[in-house]
């Protein structure tokens, strides 16, 4: 567990039992293709021009990180919305930052940047929030080791941490360990200044918007079986030249998940996302909601700088109880939170397994919501890597204040959840919504015709 450092600006908010949440939206740009795109900007020659980027607190720290190591880094007012423009002097232009790297609350900032540092000969320090300086580093300074960087952590491989980049970083074969992007992409990052080919083994498939954005950069990116069976092998070829290129980032499918389970459990006719991105890495939650009896159709499905895009249709539907199986994890690792509180209107038992990573996210996810769903007076059970929520088709008690222990997702999903309960439910603090969804209230008013979600006046239970 998390505790919130920063009580004195924490915002309690509160959700209150709402009509039905239907009609039509869009949802911000994705959060893994936004680092990506300001990141690779950063370190390619030449301008890029980013549309849709998502303005959240995590995104703007990378945005502020790649200033300090000697990027241009400017937003413009266009005509259909901002445009971020990044102009890179190639990886050898990276200077190094005066300051610490603080990179708020933002893990993919932190072990992507952690990647790119790690092959450029300076020294550089970087820390996070009271989430961040918890969670485990080693799992990308252990094959970063290996190229040639040195580490100086706190205890257990923690932030704040010194990285002192290797000179002649060597390309290395590494096969992860567990299934994880943001492993995988610093990897490959530092293989952008190595020499010859660095090489990711992936047992599991997990998203792969480093390698698609990579390629559209110009570097050269192999992927084997080309064809996405297991296990993957992703090679790059350094060292690499990155060419400043345009990126129209998609609406976040991660952030969708929240109004699209909204609309389910308070029985909206239709709901409509236009724009979501559909990486087929990242979409085990509609799967996993259409096996739970979600109507959800996908139109005018298109390609979008190298990733698919698609609107959402959501009609009206009733839900049961389903187990989603361990292999899925990886597909939808960010989305068990608001899965679950779908679980929890749903008619029979829904277990969801494989879910060990969920214990090292913005905090421990199964823990929060085992604990949160039960105090809402939900049916819930969980393992070590499982949690079994029983619902009985019918609404939870609610009335309770849960905590969101500095994580925007379980914030989020409990809020979704007073939108249907029998009483209002508040979280503690819903400021991190901030790094991921800055509208997220405005957009469910839009959607509920009422501003259901408010700054919570007392703390409820
Ligand atoms: C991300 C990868 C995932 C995910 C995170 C974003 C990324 O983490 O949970 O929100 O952009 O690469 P892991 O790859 O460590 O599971």
């Amino acid at each position: 567990m998390v505790s919130n450092s920063s009580s004195a600006t924490s915002r309690p908010l509160t959700a209150r039992p709402s009509g039905p949440l239907g009609g039509a939206c869009q949802v911000p740009g994705d959060k893994s293709i936004s680092h990506r795109a300001l990141m690779f900007g950063a370190i390619a020659e030449g301008e890029s021009e980013i549309s849709g980027l998502l303005e959240g607190e995590d995104v703007l720290r990378t945005a502020e990180a790649m200033r300090a190591l000697g990027a241009t880094v400017e937003r413009e007012t266009g005509p259909d919305g901002p445009i971020w423009r990044v102009r890179g002097r190639g990886l050898d232009g990276l200077v190094e930052p005066a300051g610490v790297l603080d990179l708020g609350n933002s893990g993919t900032a932190a072990r992507l940047l952690t990647g790119l540092l790690a092959g450029r000969p300076m020294t550089c320090f970087m820390t996070g929030d009271a989430s961040l300086t918890a969670r485990p580093m080693n799992r990308v300074t252990v094959p970063l080791s290996a190229m040639g960087a040195r580490f100086e952590t706190r205890a257990g491989g923690r932030l704040p941490m010194a990285i002192v980049g290797a000179d002649a970083p060597s390309p290395i074969t590494y096969r992860l360990p567990v299934a994880s992007a943001q492993v995988k992409s610093a990897v490959l990052l530092a293989g952008l200044s190595a020499e010859g080919r660095t090489i990711v083994e992936e047992p599991v498939g997990t998203r792969d918007h480093t390698e698609r954005m990579l390629t559209h950069f110009g570097a050269s990116v192999r992927v084997e079986p080309p064809d996405g069976k297991r296990p993957r092998r992703i090679a790059v070829t350094g060292p690499a030249r990155l060419k400043g290129a345009s990126v129209a980032v998609p609406g976040d499918i991660s952030s969708a998940a929240f109004p699209i389970v909204a609309a389910l459990i308070t029985g909206a006719e239709e709901l409509r996302i236009a724009n979501v991105g559909l990486n087929p890495l990242r979409t085990g939650i509609l799967d996993s909601l259409i096996e739970m009896g979600a109507r959800i159709e996908l139109a005018d499905t298109r390609e979008q700088g190298g990733e698919p895009v698609a609107d959402l249709i959501v009609r009206k539907s009733t839900l049961i109880g389903i187990d989603v199986p361990a292999d899925r994890a990886p597909r939808m690792i960010d989305e068990y939170p608001i899965l679950s509180v779908a679980a929890a209107f749903a008619e029979g038992t829904t277990r969801m397994n494989g879910l060990g990573e969920l214990r090292v996210k913005e905090t421990d996810r199964l823990a929060a919501m085992h604990t949160g769903l039960s105090s809402c007076g939900v049916t819930a059970e969980a393992g070590e890597d499982w949690l079994a929520v029983t619902g009985t088709g019918g609404r939870p008690a609610g009335g309770v204040t849960v905590a969101s222990e500095l994580d925007h997702r379980i914030a989020m999903s409990f809020l979704v959840l007073g939108l249907a309960a029998e009483n209002p439910v508040s979280v503690d603090d819903g400021s991190p919504i901030e790094t991921s969804f800055p509208d997220f209230a405005g957009l469910i008013e839009t959607l509920a015709g009422a501003p259901v979600i408010q700054p919570a006046l007392r703390a409820t239970g």
